[in-house]
């Protein structure tokens, strides 16, 4: 007999009750199978075979809509109707005080409507009625059919007809549906069959050399393969994403010929701003913008260029400039901060490599006191850079930051005029992102008031990019938050970088 093992199954659990109409449930409890596809499947081939029949009913069962279920919850429109007619004295009966008594607009039309049909009368305004019980009856026995369909659809055939169009011709309160039940039964060429012939294959999942030596695979069944069943996917370890945004930034720098470089979080408010002559009144120096430290509260600097940049600040020393005038606190060039933009790496290195040129980048961590939102946060990364030798210009600072962004796949850069108190020309960077613009930093080439105390003579092409708001763009997500956060489910669905 060319039967698969469920059929054999599902035909040796029908012949112990051979007469039987066997229900779907019937089945599956008798198979022990957990998938009603197994009876639907074996079933069919056993059909095929001549040996069972597959008889199909349909029906139509009744339950609640959206209105029915708010009926049962608050009461039927005409019961609440009712209920108000009757507590209200005889003056009050009337449409006026209907209108004004707390029912919707949306109700009291279609509730009147309701009414009258069941023998309530308006007469100039006034709403008379002269059979009350059996009005109550009739709402009773409404009530008590919406009520009979809380818990599960019941079938049409046992419901009350009347009752079922009456409330079918009013939106909402019932919903029908339609469901196919099967029972299978055996034939006689079913019925005939020998239970002992009836005995399941060993199902074969994986073929070993023993089989194949010994021929115990002939005549054997295999397991098929299901490619469609559900398995889980495999969740290894991988990078943050932010993490590996940093290492293809890092690639796409060393590609374009640049080294590496990086600093400390904790820093001098002199190299941080008075090396940029960042005037020592400047607003983003105050408490609120910046981490002031007070363990270490103090940074030394070396006094050459403590002294350098007083004479810088206050008249310019020999820059050309008039500097900012005023005077010059050391002290204050000497608290120690966290540092607010990476650009203090940058300026350090040229201190300490005044006359070698350098293309040098550094992807850093930065802070300032910002309050938390969907695009803010108290610490985030810059990408710096700057070019540092004798010909060194702006187009060629724009050129390099055009590369940069087309590598990363944005070949739509502009730069616009900007203001940064450490360079001339200033240029804010922005690049095109579904049709818009968007800001991602600034650049310039540095004053001569920095690059003069720093003891180079060349121009210095200086960049500094958020890192987060180029990440938002990339993993198409809306708040910065996002990228911290430590949900794995999201981290892990985020695209590989
Ligand atoms: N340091 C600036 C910032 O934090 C960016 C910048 C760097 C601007 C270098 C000009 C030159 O926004």
């Amino acid at each position: 007999m060319n039967l698969g093992n469920n059929e054999r199954r599902m035909l040796k659990v029908m012949l112990s009750d051979s007469n039987r109409k066997w229900t779907l449930s019937e089945l599956l409890e008798a198979t022990g199978w957990d998938d009603q596809v197994h009876v639907a499947g074996a079933g069919k081939g056993l059909q095929e075979a001549g040996m069972v029949d597959i008889q199909e009913s349909t029906s139509r069962l009744a339950s609640l809509g959206e209105e029915g279920k708010r009926a049962v919850k608050e009461g039927l429109l005409e019961s609440r109707l009712w209920d108000w007619i009757r507590n209200a004295s005889e003056e009050q009966r009337n449409m006026g005080a209907l209108m004004s008594s707390g029912f919707d607009r949306s109700e009291t039309g279609p509730g009147i409507g309701i009414l009258k049909g069941l023998g309530v009368e308006i007469a100039s305004g006034n709403l008379i009625f002269s059979n009350g019980d059996e009005i109550t009856k009739e709402i009773d026995r409404r009530a008590d059919f919406i009520n009979s369909l809380t818990n599960s659809p019941v079938e049409l055939t046992v419901l009350d007809e009347d009752m079922t169009s009456h409330f079918s011709s009013r939106g909402g309160l019932l919903e029908f549906e339609e469901i196919t039940t099967r029972a299978w039964q055996l034939t006689k060429s079913g019925k005939s069959v020998d239970e002992s012939e009836l005995i399941e294959n060993q199902l074969i999942g994986e073929l070993t050399p023993e089989m194949l030596q010994t021929d115990s695979w002939m005549g054997a069944e295999f397991k098929p393969f299901d490619v469609q069943a559900p398995a889980p996917t495999p969740v290894g370890g991988r990078r943050h994403p932010m993490q590996s945004l940093i290492e293809r930034i890092r690639s796409v720098f060393l590609e374009m010929g640049f080294s590496e470089i990086d600093g400390d979080y904790v820093q001098s408010a002199g190299w941080n701003m008075d090396s940029l002559f960042i005037p020592q009144s400047h607003p983003a120096r105050t408490m609120q913008d910046t981490f002031y430290l007070d363990r270490p509260s103090k940074v030394e600097v070396e006094d050459s260029y403590l002294d350098l940049w007083a004479r810088v600040h206050e008249h310019g020393h020999d820059t050309g400039s008039r500097g900012w005038g005023g005077e010059f606190d050391k002290d204050e060039s000497q608290r120690a901060l966290l540092r607010t933009h990476t650009t203090v790496n940058t300026v350090r290195h040229i201190a300490d490599n005044p006359s070698k040129p350098s293309r040098v980048f550094g992807i850093g961590r930065v802070f300032r006191q910002e309050t938390i939102d969907r695009t803010h946060m108290p610490e985030f990364h810059q990408i710096e850079g700057i070019i540092h030798e004798p010909d060194a210009n702006l187009p060629m600072l724009i050129s390099t930051l055009k590369t940069f962004y087309a590598k990363m796949g944005y070949p739509d850069v502009r730069v616009r005029p900007a203001y940064f108190p450490y360079t001339e020309p200033s240029a804010e960077v922005d690049i095109l992102w579904k049709g818009e613009w968007l800001e991602l930093g600034g650049s310039g080439i540095f004053r001569p008031e920095v690059t003069e105390p720093l003891g180079t003579e060349w121009p210095v092409c200086a960049w500094g990019m958020g890192l987060e708001r180029l990440a938002m763009l990339i993993l198409g997500l809306d708040d910065i938050r996002q990228l911290y956060q430590p949900d794995l489910e999201r981290l892990r669905k985020m695209p590989l970088l």
